[in-house]
């Protein structure tokens, strides 16, 4: 959920490229969730204030929460979570958990955010990888050259996504509830 939230703060910055990272170091007992776009970026003074839930770029209520919800997430595990910006250039959020820490939310079901998020955005690109011991990519770009002009969005592009993001994700993290 949070991951969704974040790519959507991408998506409305007008990202064309969207990084996703999931990594587990079970040395260090940490799950770290890296989301970096190259968005519109934020002012130093947006960034400064940017985990207020007062914060927000929206004309429809005046708080956002998708950066304040995810730091307690992170905090509620001992972690933290870092936003770096920089207009014109881009935003890298990084998520620090205790992996083991009874608080720490369950991965879920990043196979169908991903599917989602690509279905939702045909016109933007999204390298996603996870890793534990073993790793797994999924980058559109790759996807969309070996497509050679047939559209993302094509039934039978989209009958193929969810099977492989889900292979790939067990594969390395086991089942959803990891
Ligand atoms: N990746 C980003 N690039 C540029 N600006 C961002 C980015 N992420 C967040 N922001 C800015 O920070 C504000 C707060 O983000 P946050 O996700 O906390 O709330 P929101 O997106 O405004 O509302 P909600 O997430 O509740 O729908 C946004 O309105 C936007 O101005
Ligand atoms: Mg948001």
């Amino acid at each position: 959920m949070h991951i969704l939230d974040i790519a959507e703060n991408a998506v409305s910055a007008k990202a064309d490229l969207i990084n996703i990272s999931v990594i587990v170091d079970e040395k260090r007992d940490e799950l770290l969730v890296i989301i970096e776009d190259n968005g519109i970026g934020m002012s130093k003074d947006l960034l400064d204030k940017v985990k207020s839930p007062f914060t927000t770029s929206r004309t429809t209520r005046e708080f956002g929460l998708g950066i304040p919800l995810f730091t307690a997430s992170c905090e509620n595990t001992g972690g933290s979570l870092d936003v770096i910006s920089e207009p014109g250039l881009g935003t890298k959020l990084t998520a620090r958990y205790q992996y083991s820490h009874i608080d720490r939310p369950p991965l879920g079901d990043i196979a169908e955010t991903l599917y989602s998020l690509t279905l939702m955005n045909p016109g933007i690109d999204f390298v996603f990888s996870a890793r534990k011991s073993e790793s797994f990519l999924y980058d559109t770009r790759e996807l969309k050259t070996t497509l050679d002009g047939l559209p993302i969005t094509h039934p039978e592009v989209l009958s193929f996504i969810p099977g492989f993001l889900q292979e790939g994700i067990t594969q390395v993290f086991g089942g959803n509830d990891t």
